[in-house]
Formats: C-alpha cells, structure tokens, sequence
C-alpha cells in the first residue's frame, strides 16, 4: 500500500501565488509514490467551531459536514501538506475554520485522554506573504501550525515562507523554484524513509 498524502489548501484564490508554490513543491515529489488526498478548503462546506465542547464529553464534533472527510483522511495520512496565503500575519481564514476544527481531536488526546491510533506523520507549512517581512510576522503563522500539526499527531518539518509576492510574484521568483522543489523531494523521502 503507498504512503498517503493529504493536501489542505486554504487559498481562496486558485493557480495564484499559493497554488503556484505548491505545485512547485508537488513537482519535487514522485507523486506516483504516493496516495495523494487534496482538499481544496474554498470548495468545502466547514461550519466554524462553536467551542461547545461537546467533544470534550463525546469524543466527536456536533456538526457533520465535510470536515468527517478531512479528519478521517488527515488521521490515515502519512504526510500533511497545509497551503496558505498569509493574512493579517496569519493563516487565511479558510486555514484556520478549518484548523479549529480540529479541536475534536485536541479534546480527545489532552482532555479525554483517549489513546489515539493515530498514525504519526510529517508536516509541511506553505505560505506566501505579499510584503517582505520586517521582523519575525512569519511566526504567526508558523505557530498556528506549530499546534495544528501536534494536535494531528505530526511533526513539523518544513516551514516555506515566500515573501514579497506583491512586488514579485511567485511566478517570476525564480530563485527560489528549487528551493520549492528540492523541499518537497526531501519531505516525501523523509516519508518515505519513515515507512520502513
Ligand atoms: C485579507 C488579506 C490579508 C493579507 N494580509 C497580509 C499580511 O498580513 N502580510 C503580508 O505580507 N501580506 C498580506 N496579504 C497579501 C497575501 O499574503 C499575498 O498576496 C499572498 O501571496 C496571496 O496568495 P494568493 O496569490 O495565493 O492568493 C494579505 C492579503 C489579503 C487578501
């Protein structure tokens, strides 16, 4: 059986900068390796957390909707690619209804303390920012990310932050098209490498 990957991406806004960037890092991949599951997060019906709590009792969300698919395929996954444009120095908002979602799973490991048979898995973070940062903003994302991957059961391999978009689009950033590809060789292999 091939490994499984999933792929989260929260872009509004198709075959633009994110879109771009992650099919850059999908060229580095033997895709053919792999049982690929993306999930395009603006096609998706995903009702925003409510905190209710009714996982911490339960062990399961109140609403059904299309996050019963991401959270089944996400538990099978070997490797999560989560793709994101950044927002007010953040994930988007499509990225983090989603991400919040998962709080059924947080309650279930840390409140429930059910043992999970979660598989454990590897994580990569894609972002791109319209501005060339000042400081450390990127961590903004990168720490939403940082607890979305624990509360998945992964680690968090590989964070790629491409800056300067507004000015320089992905497209014409050619510099860093390897970079992009090289990472996505080296985070499938990590996978691949885990597997035996
Ligand atoms: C609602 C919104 C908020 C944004 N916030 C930021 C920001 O805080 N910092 C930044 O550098 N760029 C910001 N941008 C610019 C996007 O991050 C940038 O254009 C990104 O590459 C868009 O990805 P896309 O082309 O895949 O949609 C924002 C754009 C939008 C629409």
């Amino acid at each position: 059986m091939k490994p499984k990957l999933v792929i989260l991406f929260g872009g509004p806004r198709p075959e633009k900068n994110t879109d771009q960037a992650l099919d850059l890092v999908l060229s580095g991949i033997s895709i053919e390796k792999f049982d690929v599951t993306r999930f395009d997060l603006r096609k998706m019906k995903i009702h925003p957390c409510t905190g209710c709590y009714h996982c911490a009792e339960s062990g399961r969300c109140v609403f059904r909707d299309d996050m019963d698919l991401i959270l089944k395929a996400v538990n099978e996954a070997d490797g999560v690619i989560l793709a994101t444009p950044f927002y007010f120095n953040s994930v988007s908002a499509l990225t983090k209804t989603m991400i919040d979602r998962f709080q059924v799973k947080w309650t279930s490991k840390f409140m429930l303390k059910e043992r999970s048979a979660e598989k454990s898995k590897k994580g990569l973070l894609l972002v791109t920012a319209g501005a060339i940062q000042k400081k450390n903003e990127s961590d903004g994302a990168r720490l939403v990310a940082e607890l979305f991957f624990k509360s998945i059961r992964s680690t968090f391999d590989d964070f790629l932050f491409i800056e300067g978009t507004d000015s320089q689009p992905v497209s014409e950033q050619l510099e860093r098209h390897s970079w992009l590809r090289e990472t996505g060789e080296r985070f499938s292999e990590g996978i691949l490498a885990a597997l035996v």
